[in-house]
């Protein structure tokens, strides 16, 4: 069974709708998707129009990456440039690297053994590659949400202020954990059972702690690997509401098997892909909308129409 199909059923594609349909002419249509007012994907007028798409000042430029593992090439010469206060998703058919590519931007590829890393990641222009910088400093400030919501068997309150402690944040602790349980959605359901155990909480409210976790080190960027991908269809919409709430604040990257997550969520997305040579590429990269409504790649359209991955 692959990936695409043990993903959970989409909370909006009970319908089957075409992927296209989240852009009906450009524009969500209330009866192609029914949802609170507060709930609908964001509208066209409020993604970046094709003459602004340039990414001026990226929070995030990936240049001419390249990842092996041991001998086995994974990633191969990826170029991109994420932009500030948005939200990116990358999709691709399993194995093309998604996650890899991904745990480069916050220097976690390094923990595995036999990782050899080309190219370059500047984070607000400074490089992460380079001598003297330090990798732990740079995953306090590029925070990653996993697949698996996984709470240290802790408290609700030790778990959000677990990282804080680490780096020994001098403010009002208290404060700092409502803010992040407030942040990310989940405070009305735990204010009143902050010692309670942070896996006694449900996937759904397990997931939220863990962006919790990661906000309360006050990151710039958050990466998400397939972060829904364990939850039921209400847990996920909450996480996506949520992802855009915390992208007025934040540069999240998420990655998605769910393509019609990443049509309601992302403001732009890069589909790579590994072909013959099984190295992980990027085949394009564009405005969400664009990509998936007029892909400018034969394989892109296979891929998003389902033809295969
Ligand atoms: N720790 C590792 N050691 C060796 N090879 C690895 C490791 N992690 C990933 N790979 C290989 O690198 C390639 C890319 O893997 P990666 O996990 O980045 O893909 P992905 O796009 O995230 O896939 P999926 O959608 O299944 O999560 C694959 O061929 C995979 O087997
Ligand atoms: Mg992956």
């Amino acid at each position: 069974m692959t990936q695409l199909q043990q993903t959970y059923p989409d909370p909006l594609s009970v319908n089957e709708v075409p992927i296209q349909q989240h852009f009906n002419k450009g524009e969500v249509t209330e009866s192609s998707t029914p949802r609170e007012p507060n709930l609908r994907p964001r509208m066209k007028s409020d993604r970046p129009s094709k003459e602004t798409d340039e990414i001026k000042d990226p929070a995030v430029r990936i240049q001419d990456l390249s990842v092996w593992y041991g001998s086995k090439q994974a990633v191969g010469n990826v170029s991109l440039d994420i932009a500030r206060n948005q939200i990116t998703a990358l999709i691709g058919p399993s194995g093309c690297g998604k996650s890899t590519l991904l745990r480069c931007i916050n220097r976690m590829n390094e923990l595995i053994s036999g990782v050899r890393i080309e190219g370059q990641i500047e984070i607000d222009g400074e490089p992460l590659y380079i001598d003297g910088v330090d990798p732990v400093e740079v995953r306090r400030v590029i925070g990653m949400v996993f697949q698996r919501p996984n709470p240290f068997a802790k408290s609700i309150y030790d778990n959000v202020a677990f990282g804080a402690r680490i780096n020994g944040y001098q403010g009002d602790m208290d404060e700092l954990v409502r803010q992040s349980l407030e942040q990310a959605a989940l405070w009305d359901e735990v204010k009143d059972d902050l010692k309670g155990s942070g896996l006694a909480l449900s996937g759904g409210q397990q997931q939220r702690l863990c962006i919790a976790r990661a906000i309360a080190v006050q990151p710039e960027v958050i990466l998400m690997d397939e972060p829904c991908s364990a939850l039921d269809p209400i847990a996920t919409q909450r996480i996506e509401d949520l992802m855009q709430e915390l992208a007025t604040s934040y540069t999240i990257v998420i990655v998605t098997h769910n393509m019609q997550q990443a049509a309601r969520v992302s403001n732009r997305t890069a589909f790579m892909l590994a072909q013959e040579d099984l190295v992980g590429r990027l085949v394009e990269y564009g405005q969400t909308e664009q990509l998936f409504t007029s892909p400018s790649n034969k394989r892109t359209e296979d891929y998003i129409t389902g033809r295969f991955g």
